[in-house]
């Protein structure tokens, strides 16, 4: 007699039982929140996304637990032989109609939600270029005839549904906020659509998703959404000319012709290779998304871009001196 029966000793939770538990709660105990979570969903193409998602993850559970039910009931309970036409029941039941009903559902739910995901927009169109490796932003806001352009930070009025037009200047990137919505690839030569609504106000991470080549992992967004007056007046200043303030920043800024890749609207630097620098101080980030926009960070990324992003196609501007580098860098992040 082996000595593994119930009288053995006090009962305890199964191995397998006990290593579902661990599983679980380190799911739960996990950073599933925070900035970039498709958990937290602040938009409404998230928010179905992320219901499709927790009916899928609970039939699931309930499929494994009644395969495994199934398993342990056949193996240690009904050991005898069990008639053929009950077998055949078992087999064209669970192994040919429910996953026909259960995989139709899933899917007609699934391409039922997938217009809304491209519905029609209320007004604002944004389109959004990948470049390697950072975001063209450019605002049309109704009627307008020509864009408010911006760089590496997308921002979006709450409550309204934004058209989102997607575009690539050299290789595949993919756009993603997890936040707001669904990812999209951003192809040469081929504008992607998709609209976003979001429904609260925040500060939300995104990334691009597609590698695109050796800063592919540090090409971030970060997309701010406002409540709609908060959004029309930020929209209007950054429409605004720069506030380009005459002195020794300014001075180093043309004399190192920063004007022939970068643009400030309101002086003569116009240049379109680089990100638009206009309202530069205004953002919640530098380097699209991995540096702080500090003097200090502004200083360091304009002495060796690409310390701080390698690949990157800016020049390292390492032949001016601390002090220029600090004079430039303040003058930069006061460009509000
Ligand atoms: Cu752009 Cu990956």
């Amino acid at each position: 007699m082996p000595q593994d029966g119930p009288q053995a000793g006090p009962r305890r939770a199964a191995p397998w039982c006990r290593l579902l538990g661990a599983f679980l709660a380190a799911a739960l105990l996990s950073a599933c929140d925070g900035p970039q979570s498709v958990l937290v969903p602040a938009g409404e193409d998230a928010s179905q996304i992320d219901r499709l998602f927790r009916v899928m993850l609970v039939g699931a559970i309930v499929l494994w637990l009644g395969m495994n039910g199934l398993f342990y009931f056949i193996t240690r309970r009904y050991t005898g032989a069990i008639s053929r036409r009950r077998a055949e029941a078992v087999i064209l039941g669970g192994g040919v109609a429910l996953p026909v009903v259960v995989i139709t559902a899933l899917l007609v739910w699934g391409l039922s939600i997938m217009p809304d995901q491209r519905a029609p927009g209320d007004g604002l169109r944004v389109r959004i270029v990948g470049e390697q490796f950072w975001w063209r932003v450019e605002y049309w806001p109704e009627g307008a005839e020509a864009p408010v352009v911006s760089a590496n930070e997308l921002r979006l009025p709450v409550g309204q549904r934004s058209e989102i037009l997607l575009d690539s200047a050299d290789v595949i990137h993919a756009f993603w906020i997890p936040a707001l919505g669904g990812k999209m690839d951003m192809i040469p030569g081929r504008t992607n659509r998709m609209t976003l609504a979001p429904t609260e106000a925040g500060t939300f991470r995104g990334a691009c998703t597609e590698f695109c080549g050796l800063s592919h992992a540090l090409m971030a967004l970060n997309a701010v959404t406002l409540e709609e007056p908060d959004f029309d007046a930020w929209l209007a200043a950054e429409a605004g000319p720069a506030r380009a303030a005459e002195g020794p920043g300014r001075d180093l800024f043309f004399r190192e012709g920063c004007g022939a890749c970068h643009a400030l609207r309101g002086t003569p630097a116009q240049g379109a290779v680089g990100p638009d620098l206009t309202h530069l101080g205004s953002r919640t980030s530098l380097a699209s998304g991995i540096l702080p926009m500090t003097a200090e960070a502004l200083a360091g990324w304009i002495r060796d871009p690409q310390a701080a992003k390698p690949g990157a196609e800016m020049p390292a501007y390492d032949h001016l001196t601390e002090d220029e580098l600090a004079t430039l860098a303040a003058w930069l992040e006061g460009l509000e």
